[in-house]
């Protein structure tokens, strides 16, 4: 590596340094913790890279709980996290997309964390070699016996750390822990994340929309009104252009970069949206105002929801934060 890319690794270290000054009784758990997860992730991008050599494209055969047939690389990578997240000792309980209940770890295993993640985001991108991620949420339990759903089953604001990792053109970590957001891209000769994104800000306004339109015959007022705001502004202003690559973890990613907003609206089938609360909605939602932008649901600040259930899934709309303050006005007005 370059002697430039060496001075980024070693600021690696240096991170988040305020994370020690605000808990300065930390003993390193969620470092360790975060180093497993970044293992699973440079797993699933190896298997990821191979998947048509190693014959990991295609379907498992299996149903999971969403009614989505399950990929093989679903599997695996769903497989890699549980075993990457017990045997780093420091978590409790798991919720995976694709496991119907949750995962108590056994008690010799156990730490304080539960971790909730969606392992293999995209899936249908994997089979034509599209972009696709791992995105993940952490929670620390702070009362000591049994933990229990009621512990995850709490507003995304008690979330203590959320990132994702994308498997695109290079691979990347994204993480919050609360201080900011850092983006790393793995050199793959070392094997290591280098911090080459840090302290990563959404532009306040963007130029790009992000949403399915084949779903717009069933979308509501609002939505509609929104999406044909960006293809013919009233303001004079220059229409803005359509993104959409159907990876939530690409699709954010770019939002992050570039600016602009991403919509996965209810319409009159899905009421609640396609998008999972616990591993999709509020990872993302905390990343995005972590970097200085908005997530909104249609009713109120994501963050704020309480989910009722493991799989719970809302409508989102999240990105720049001027462009999300249009979408809030639009659904304001409906009142
Ligand atoms: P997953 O592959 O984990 O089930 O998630 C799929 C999600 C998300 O990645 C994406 O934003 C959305 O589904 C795309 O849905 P549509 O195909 O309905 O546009
Ligand atoms: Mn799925
Ligand atoms: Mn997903
Ligand atoms: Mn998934």
């Amino acid at each position: 590596p370059s002697i430039e890319a060496m001075k980024i690794a070693l600021k690696v270290a240096h991170v988040e340094p305020c994370r020690a000054c605000r808990y300065p009784e930390s003993r390193g758990d969620l470092t360790i913790l975060l180093s497993h997860i970044v293992l699973g992730c440079k797993f699933v991008c190896s298997a990821v890279n191979k998947a048509g050599l190693a014959k990991l494209i295609g379907l498992a055969g299996e149903t999971n709980v969403q009614g989505e047939e399950q990929k093989k690389l679903d599997v695996l990578s769903n497989e890699v996290f549980i075993k990457a997240l017990t045997s780093s000792g420091r978590t409790c309980m798991l919720v995976s997309e694709e496991d119907e209940e949750a995962i108590f770890v056994e008690p010799s295993k156990r730490g304080r964390y539960i971790v909730v993640f969606d392992p293999l985001d995209g899936s249908s991108n994997i089979d034509c070699g599209v972009s696709i991620g791992t995105i993940f949420g952490i929670y620390l339990v702070e009362k000591n016996g049994e933990p229990t759903l009621d512990d995850v089953l709490q507003s995304g604001n008690s979330m203590v750390a959320a990132g994702y990792c994308m498997y695109g053109s290079s691979c990347m970590f994204v993480l919050s822990t609360g201080c900011g957001v850092n983006g790393f891209t793995l050199d793959p000769s070392l094997g290591e994340f280098i911090l080459t994104h840090p302290d990563l800000k959404i532009p306040t306004k963007g130029k790009i929309y992000s949403v399915n339109e084949g779903n717009a015959k069933n979308w509501d007022a609002p939505t509609a009104k929104y999406v044909e705001s960006c293809k013919f502004p009233k303001d004079g202003s220059s229409p803005k252009s359509l993104r959409y690559v159907g990876s939530m973890v690409a699709d954010i990613h770019r939002t992050l970069l570039y600016g602009g907003i991403f919509l996965y609206p209810a319409d009159q089938k899905n009421p609640n949206g396609k998008l999972r609360v616990l591993y999709e909605v509020f990872p993302m939602s905390f990343l995005m105002e972590q970097a200085g932008g908005q997530s909104f649901t249609g009713k109120q600040r994501a963050l704020d929801l309480v989910p009722n259930m493991i799989h719970d899934r809302s409508p989102i709309f999240l990105g720049s934060y001027d462009d999300v303050e249009e979408i809030k006005a639009l659904y304001a007005g409906e009142e």
